[in-house]
């Protein structure tokens, strides 16, 4: 049994979520906003405030533009996360959502990001080793800051390993390709996300099947892959699971997946069984979907939900 228990999320490219609601929002004119939220965000970062409500340890790296940081660190001392985040000169990025009541629509709107330059890169290369020397997992996640070579992500998913911790990988692109080159534990693409990466559509669910399959022979021992409110297939080299999420009004499916990141995580905290992972995960994603913030409140909803999550094995 390890006595490694600390969890580390690392972040290259977190964002501050603008969203505010403009009745009848209109180019080229004055707009008012009647309602807006402000949230500290990045895949890792909601990860990472999700297995707090688990009361697991946890540690918060990446890149923070050192001009705006405060909403992050704000957030990470109401979470009880452990600030490890490395300061970029600049601003993090902002996006900003503009949701019109009206007429149901959302207009994005992306600043650029920050531009870590080569001694940041090697700053988190030195950092994430040393962190995964205790840690249990480390998570990578989302996408990477422009100038940042996808390579970093498999040169981390190797450092990771050679620690002896279980890297965990949710991205997209030359990022996913980069991570999978270095074998890691555990990745969850979206059926999207699998069918960029083998540069083809996928048919169905044994088409899907026959990808993982080859994923984990090439030496990633669990594959998870998600299909939105069909569910997700799993496996770990020994099982192949399906797990159906239970009927609930969908709300906003943002933050779906990273529910059920920090679902599988928690559950290898825990040492539950694949089974128990799958089942925990699917609740806490169905659970996030039914509410309409980006991050589950309460457990509590997945709880609920858990008992009708149906998990079946595959015969394909
Ligand atoms: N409408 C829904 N009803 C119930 N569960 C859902 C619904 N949509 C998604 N889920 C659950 O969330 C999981 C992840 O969803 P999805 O496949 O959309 O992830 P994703 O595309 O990675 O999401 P993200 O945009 O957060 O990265 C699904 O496998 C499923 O269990
Ligand atoms: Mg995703």
């Amino acid at each position: 049994m390890s006595t490694k228990t600390n969890i580390v999320t690392v972040t290259m490219n977190p964002a501050i979520d603008l969203a505010c609601k403009i009745p009848d929002f209109t180019a080229g004119k004055v707009n008012r906003v009647t309602q807006y939220q402000t949230d500290a965000a990045g895949k890792g970062v909601n990860i990472a405030v999700l297995l707090r409500k688990f009361d697991l340890p946890v540690i918060v790296t990446g890149f923070l533009g050192q001009d705006n940081a405060g909403i992050f660190e704000k957030l990470f001392t109401e979470k009880g996360l452990v600030d490890d985040f490395i300061r970029v000169p600049g601003e993090t990025r902002i996006g900003i959502k503009v949701l019109d009541p009206s007429t149901e629509s959302t207009t994005d709107i992306n600043f650029p990001g920050l531009s870590p330059d080569e001694e940041h890169v090697e700053e988190l290369m030195r950092k994430v080793g040393e962190l995964a020397e205790e840690a249990l997992i480390v998570v990578i996640g989302g996408s990477l800051p422009s100038g940042v070579s996808p390579d970093v992500v498999g040169r981390l998913v190797a450092i990771i390993k050679s620690k002896g911790a279980k890297a965990v990988v949710d991205t997209s692109g030359s990022a996913l390709v980069s991570a999978i080159k270095a074998g890691p534990w555990l990745i969850k693409p979206n059926d999207d996300e699998l069918s960029e990466l083998v540069g083809r559509p996928l048919k169905d669910s044994r088409d899907i099947l026959d990808e993982m399959r080859r994923m984990n022979r090439a030496g990633i021992t669990n594959v998870a892959v998600s299909l939105g409110a069909r569910g997700a297939l799993f496996t770990d080299g020994e099982e192949e699971l399906l797990a159906k999420p239970p009927k609930i009004e969908p709300v906003s499916t943002v933050g779906a997946g990273d529910a059920m990141i920090g679902g599988l995580v928690a559950g290898v905290a825990f040492g539950l069984s694949l089974k128990e992972r799958v089942r925990l995960a699917t609740s806490m994603s169905a659970a996030t979907v039914a509410q309409a913030g980006p991050s589950l409140e309460r457990l509590d909803d997945a709880k609920e939900l858990e008992k009708q999550v149906i998990v079946e094995a595959i015969n394909l």
